[in-house]
This record gives structure tokens, C-alpha cells and sequence, in this order.
């Protein structure tokens, strides 16, 4: 089965509280927050003190997606604020696999993302360190965006690193997924699907995750 993380970067952020509880009543098992500094991205998001708010109110898995250079000087700000996973990019810093151990050292899972161009194989260094791989199948900055195909071969190289290595690692893959393109990644391997506008742009949150569930899981039986 995979699970479903709708990116509440797509969610309408005067009505944050209401749309988040919507996704949990959808049947979402994951939250995907996007913490975007202007640098390692051009764009802005929020930090620690808004998604602090929201953690509240569920208690949804929070999947924070950290696109920051050199995150760990906030690891212990989105620990606090009660991050369930941390995602840092590999190419965000330098200190990555001290970064991850020390994410692990807080109690709380790691995770590690390459973007699109990246070549997939360097995720090996990182397999005793994870928790999860995250594919971006966008460059990473702006929702809505369109799928970029070699994603699908990254999620396969993925897949594979993890099945030869017998560790139990998820694959999420981020970025211009909808019902129609799932099956391109889960029949690779990938397990967690990230859905920003897919989800929040429906007019029926619920119909719209469940769809995307049935295609993915459809495509997942079929990996090899
Ligand atoms: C992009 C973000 C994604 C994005 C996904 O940098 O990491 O999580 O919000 O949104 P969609 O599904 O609309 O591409
Ligand atoms: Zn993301």
C-alpha cells in the first residue's frame, strides 16, 4: 500500500487550519510541509513557527521537506515544532551524513532528497543513515509544476540501492503527480506520493486522493 502527502504549499494558507484537517478526513496518512529559504531555492515558504500551530490540531505524520542550505542549524527548531520526519537535501550541504545522524539522535526519522539532475547512485552512501529517499521529479521551489520524466529512472536506481541493500526504505517521490502519472513512479518502487495541486486544487479532496491511491497501488503490485 502507498501513502498519500498532500503538500499544504498548494493549500489556500488563510484557511491552513480547516484545509489540513480536510486532508486527514480524505484518508492522507502523511502532511508534506515545504520549508523553502530563497537561497537553496528562489522562493519563500514558512519556518517552524507556523507548522508549530498546525501541530496542534492532528496528529497527522509530519513530513517536513527541508530545501535550506545547511539545515542543521534549524533541525532542532523543526524538532521542537514536531516534525515526525525531516527530509534535507544532499545537495544543500556538506555535512550531510552528520546532519541525518544527528536528526536520527533527536528521535525523529531522516531522510535524504536529490533533485532532479542529480545522478541517483550517490544516494548509496546514505542507506545506513535513512529512513526514506526523496525523488523530486520538479525542480524543487514552486507546486504545480509539470513532471519530469527522468524522475522515473532515478525512482527505479532508488528502488534498487534499497532492495540490494535489504534495508526497509521508503521511496517518495515529489512533484507534478497526479492520478494520471502515479503509476510512472510507483511501478518503479516509489511508496510515498507527494500531491500538492493534485489534491488541493480538486474540487473533491477525498475523490481525489483515492484516486491517486488506486492508480499507485494498482502500478506498485506490479514492481519488480
Ligand atoms: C516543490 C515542493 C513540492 C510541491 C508539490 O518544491 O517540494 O512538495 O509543493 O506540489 P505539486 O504536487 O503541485 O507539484
Ligand atoms: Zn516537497
Amino acid at each position: 500500500m502507498i501513502k498519500i502527502a498532500p503538500s499544504i504549499l498548494s493549500a489556500d494558507f488563510s484557511r491552513l487550519g480547516e484545509h489540513i484537517l480536510e486532508t486527514k478526513k480524505a484518508g492522507a496518512e502523511y502532511l508534506h510541509i515545504d520549508v523553502m529559504d530563497g537561497i537553496f531555492v528562489p522562493n519563500i515558504s514558512f519556518g517552524a513557527p507556523v507548522y508549530k500551530c498546525i501541530r496542534k490540531m492532528t496528529d497527522q505524520f509530519f513530513d517536513v521537506h527541508l530545501m535550506i542550505v545547511d539545515p542543521i542549524r534549524y533541525v532542532d527548531d523543526f524538532v521542537k515544532a514536531g516534525a515526525d520526519n525531516i527530509t534535507i537535501h544532499h545537495e544543500a550541504c556538506a555535512d550531510q551524513i552528520e546532519t541525518l545522524k544527528y536528526i536520527k539522535s533527536k528521535g525523529v526519522k531522516a531522510s535524504v532528497s536529490v533533485k532532479p539532475k542529480t545522478d541517483p547512485h550517490v544516494l548509496k552512501e546514505y542507506l545506513p543513515y535513512i529512513d526514506m529517499i526523496l525523488i523530486m521529479s520538479v525542480e524543487p521551489g514552486f507546486g504545480g509544476q509539470s513532471f519530469i520524466p527522468s524522475a522515473i529512472e532515478s525512482t527505479r536506481v532508488a528502488y534498487e540501492l534499497v532492495r540490494d541493500s535489504g534495508r526497509n526504505i521508503d521511496i517518495e517521490v515529489d512533484g507534478g503527480i497526479s492520478a494520471k502519472n502515479v503509476d510512472l513512479v510507483t511501478s518503479v518502487g516509489a511508496n510515498v506520493i507527494v500531491a500538492g495541486s493534485a489534491v488541493f486544487g480538486a474540487p473533491d479532496m477525498a475523490e481525489a486522493i483515492a484516486q491517486i491511491r488506486a492508480a499507485g497501488d494498482a502500478a506498485y503490485k506490479t514492481k519488480i
